[in-house]
């Protein structure tokens, strides 16, 4: 039984984090000419309506991406030129979410698979991908279709992983079928979201990565508040496997700017670490 909605959160501190490091990823293997492949295992609906009934109901946008304007942010013009481009009145009326992000950069040699397990933003995801040759869309599990596709025709691809972690199982699985999909595509990049709402649960998950066998691996967190049992959400952060050779550069200057735009709170931080080296 699949409740989470990405519409209640999307555009919040945590998306505006998660596709920053997104866009720079797509940038890089947009530098080649070579094809490469983008392969979402939780692809979510691809475009959210920020007056939804769901959206407005948390206003969680107004505390992420509400907050960065194109003039404070030279820096995020391409983050901010694919918001910019599914609002084409100017406002902010939508959201893009990873999917229309991927397919902002793709080129006409690239391919993009999708995959979604809740039905209606399956369905929805469909519609929002508009026919596109270029890209799948699956109703399956996300995890089991990975697997199944590596390595990519193309042999050049990212690897975004974002589940909700509703079941807690969820974060042992994330671990097992990245060791896995790594097996299959060695040198293929790999993004892994992952939310703070309890530490031990992400000590534990850097833990397994750490001792995974997998090399050159980045994170990055930004946390709103400090640690805390009772808030729920307070943090979250992104592992990157095979990173573009710039990120932690870009990353290290972005996220203390991040940080004072996006949070109100002196305990707010953000880490910038590298968790295996090369
Ligand atoms: C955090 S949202 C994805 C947001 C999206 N990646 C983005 O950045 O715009 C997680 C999505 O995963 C879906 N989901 C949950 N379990 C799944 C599974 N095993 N396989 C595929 N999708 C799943 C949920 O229905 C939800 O839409």
């Amino acid at each position: 039984m699949l409740s989470y909605r990405h519409s209640f959160h999307a555009g919040n501190y945590a998306d505006v984090l998660k596709h920053i490091v997104l866009v720079e990823i797509l940038q890089h293997l947009a530098k080649k000419q070579k094809a490469f492949e983008y392969i979402d295992t939780h692809a979510g609906a691809g475009l959210y309506h920020l007056a939804s009934v769901q959206a407005e109901k948390l206003r969680e946008y107004r505390n992420g991406i509400g907050r960065l304007s194109v003039a404070d942010w030279p820096e995020l013009a391409d983050y901010l030129s694919v918001i910019a481009a599914v609002n084409p009145d100017q406002g902010l009326t939508y959201y893009p979410g990873s999917p229309v992000i991927a397919q902002h950069f793709m080129r006409p040699q690239d391919r993009s698979w999708l995959y979604e397990l809740h039905p209606q933003d399956a369905e929805l995801l469909l519609q929002n991908m508009n026919k596109d040759r270029r890209v799948r869309v699956m109703h399956e599990d996300g995890l089991k279709g990975l697997l199944s596709l590596l390595p990519p025709v193309s042999r050049r691809g990212v690897v975004l992983v974002d589940p909700s972690y509703e079941i807690k199982s969820d974060y042992d699985a994330v671990v097992q079928t990245i060791v896995r999909a790594y097996a299959k595509f060695a040198t293929g990049c790999y993004a892994i979201w992952y939310p703070v709402v309890e530490r031990s649960r992400i000590s534990r998950l850097e833990t397994q990565f750490i001792n995974s066998g997998i090399k050159n691996i980045q994170r990055f967190e930004l946390g709103v508040t400090a640690d805390s049992a009772q808030r729920g959400m307070t943090a979250s952060g992104m592992i990157v496997i095979n990173p573009p050779w710039q990120l932690m550069a870009t990353m290290n200057s972005l996220l203390p700017k991040l940080v004072s735009t996006l949070s109100d709170d002196a305990a707010a931080y953000y880490k910038c670490d590298i968790l295996v080296a090369e």
